[in-house]
């Protein structure tokens, strides 16, 4: 699904991430860990073509990002979902309405303002929200739900979409333990149901332990660590977490 290649990636003329071999495979649930600064979101966002990549080679669900066309970016990004930390839900609109949004190039402008929605529209909308279980509040406005029910509810969104690859950034940092281990949940069993490849950044390492398959340590813009999360040591998580200024 993802093969990087002694790659260099950043913004403009600065190089961030140097040198990164990493190949993701279909079905991989993957926690992104590291201090602030790292280059975590940088390598993450990476997957949607939104990085100046330097050197190296890159391909992201078959297309060559280092010249992707504008048409296959288009493409590329519709197989992608994205999660933040801040929800970027539409606030004022229902949970449904936010749900059906995910599934928007399949349905005409005209019909979606309208809310005209096929019943297998409704039905698809269901499934996801019933996969985050948030079904009992369809109708409520997104601006009325908790924290952790909101992410639920970008989740449901993103799957709408039916992509081939998650990137969630950080969409747990904001929320209360509770919620953080639903929300992680969620997660994990939207990878086992529909094996969909979920790439997450973590500020907590015992998210990553506890939930994710396989560990990216990222320190200084490198990776140092890339293994399954058992075998990742004190000794490593140390590495990982030092800082050289
Ligand atoms: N849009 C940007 N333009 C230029 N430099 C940027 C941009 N975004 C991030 N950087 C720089 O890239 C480096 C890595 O940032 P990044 O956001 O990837 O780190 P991170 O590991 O996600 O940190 P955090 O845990 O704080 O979210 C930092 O030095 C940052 O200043
Ligand atoms: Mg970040």
């Amino acid at each position: 699904m993802i093969k990087m290649k002694k790659l260099t990636l950043g913004y403009k003329k600065e190089k961030i991430l140097n040198d990164i071999d990493l190949k993701v495979k279909k079905g991989e649930f993957i926690g992104i860990i590291g201090t602030s600064g790292a280059g975590k979101s940088t390598l993450l966002m990476s997957v949607t073509g939104g990085i100046k990549v330097f050197d190296g080679k890159f391909e992201v669900l078959d297309y060559d990002l280092n010249n992707i066309k504008k048409k296959n970016l288009i493409k590329l990004r519709e197989q992608i979902g994205v999660i933040f930390q801040g929800y970027n839900l539409v606030d004022r609109l229902s949970v449904l309405d936010n749900v059906v949004s995910g599934m928007l190039k399949d349905i005409p402008l005209s019909r979606a303002i309208l809310k005209l929605y096929k019943d297998k529209e409704i039905k698809k909308a269901k499934e996801y929200m019933d996969i985050v279980d948030i079904t009992k509040h369809s109708l409520k406005r997104c601006d009325e739900l908790s924290g952790g029910q909101r992410q639920r509810v970008a989740i449901a969104r993103a799957l709408a979409a039916e992509p081939k690859i998650i990137l969630a950034d950080e969409p747990v940092s904001a929320l209360d333990p509770k919620s953080a281990k639903k929300v992680m949940g969620i997660l994990k069993k939207v990878n086992e149901v529909y094996g969909v490849t979920v790439i997450i950044n973590l500020h907590h390492l015992e998210y990553a332990k506890e939930y994710c398959d396989r560990i990216i340590g990222v320190n200084n813009g490198s990776v140092v660590f890339d293994d399954n999360s058992d075998q990742l040591t004190d000794k490593l998580v140390e590495k990982i977490y030092t800082v050289n200024n």
